[in-house]
């Protein structure tokens, strides 16, 4: 079978990724279009990857069988808006990255009630290394879900959730997460600095630990907690660490900081969604 024609409409960080994993991945360059203003932009995407550009995203959608939205949250309402009459009539799997976008909102400015996935990226993606999480509307055939699923595989990993409330709980975890790692880093890295090391150094050992303690979770049949456990030994020094995180209240605080972000990822969805 041919592979679905994909336009991506925005052609900025994610996509340029995205488009990169699909190709390197075997989806033929011949059948991904990417529509953007910037003639630089264009440039670089029809070079690196031999797909096609365009700035007209009306003409560009005419044959996709799918279209991904790439552009800025804010970008979104004025873009859907103008691609609706080139959706009038036809029926192709739309899939948006736009984050906090909630699917009412993208249903109602395209006026469209096709297939839609709404995706939630995290920022690793753009080195292959994110996880998004996936929501469809009722109108997503099996076959659809497949081929957003491949799409967003380009960047990593992919859950689907079955309530799109829970997207702002993703927002929360995986969306902003990267930044909560990279602020435990800092500390960290900080912590190794004031006892002497150097820093170049200490920032090697925190990110190799780092990437060492994912991979060993990743790859491992034990859940984080057993991980944990194995490599405390009582009264080590270890243990003295975690000690000091239990006592200075480390799972409440985690808590809290997710249940602030998911909170101001559902505020971010009422205000994009224009109503
Ligand atoms: N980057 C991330 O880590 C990340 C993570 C999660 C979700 N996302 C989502 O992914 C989407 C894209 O993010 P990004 O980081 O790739 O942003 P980006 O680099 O700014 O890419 C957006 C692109 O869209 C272009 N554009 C603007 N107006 C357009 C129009 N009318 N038609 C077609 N293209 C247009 C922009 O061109 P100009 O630059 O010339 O305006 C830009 O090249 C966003 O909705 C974001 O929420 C990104």
């Amino acid at each position: 079978m041919e592979r679905e024609r994909i336009v991506f409409i925005g052609g900025g960080n994610m996509a340029r990724s995205l488009i990169g994993g699909l190709v390197a991945g075997g989806w033929p360059a011949e059948r991904i279009g990417v529509t953007d203003p910037t003639p630089d932009q264009r440039e670089r995407l029809a070079s690196r990857f031999g797909v096609t550009t365009s700035e007209d995203n009306r003409a560009a959608v005419a044959d996709a069988d799918v279209v991904v939205l790439a552009v800025k949250p804010q970008l979104m309402e004025q873009v859907c808006q103008d691609l609706a009459p080139a959706l009038a009539g036809r029926q192709p799997l739309i899939v948006s990255i736009a984050a906090g976008v909630r699917m009412e909102a993208i249903a109602r400015w395209l006026s469209y009630d096709g297939p839609i996935v709404r995706c939630m990226p995290n920022t690793p993606s753009l080195v292959q290394a994110g996880i998004t999480a996936l929501f469809p509307n009722d109108r997503v055939s099996g076959d659809q879900r497949s081929t957003a699923e491949s799409i967003l595989r380009a960047g990593g990993s992919v859950i689907w959730v079955d309530d799109e409330k829970l997207m702002d709980t993703v927002t929360g975890i995986s969306g902003s997460g990267p930044a909560y790692f990279f602020r435990i880093m800092e500390a960290m890295e900080e912590a190794a600095v004031a006892r002497g090391l150097p820093r170049e150094q200490a920032r090697l050992l925190v990110i190799e630990t780092a990437f060492g303690a994912a991979r060993m979770a990743l790859e491992s049949e034990d859940d984080p907690g057993t991980l944990r456990q194995n490599v405390t030994s009582k009264g080590g020094t270890t243990a003295a660490a975690l000690d000091t995180f239990e006592a200075g209240g480390l799972a409440d605080l985690v808590d809290r900081a997710v249940g602030a972000a998911a909170e101001r990822a559902a505020e971010l969805g009422d205000q994009l969604g224009g109503k």
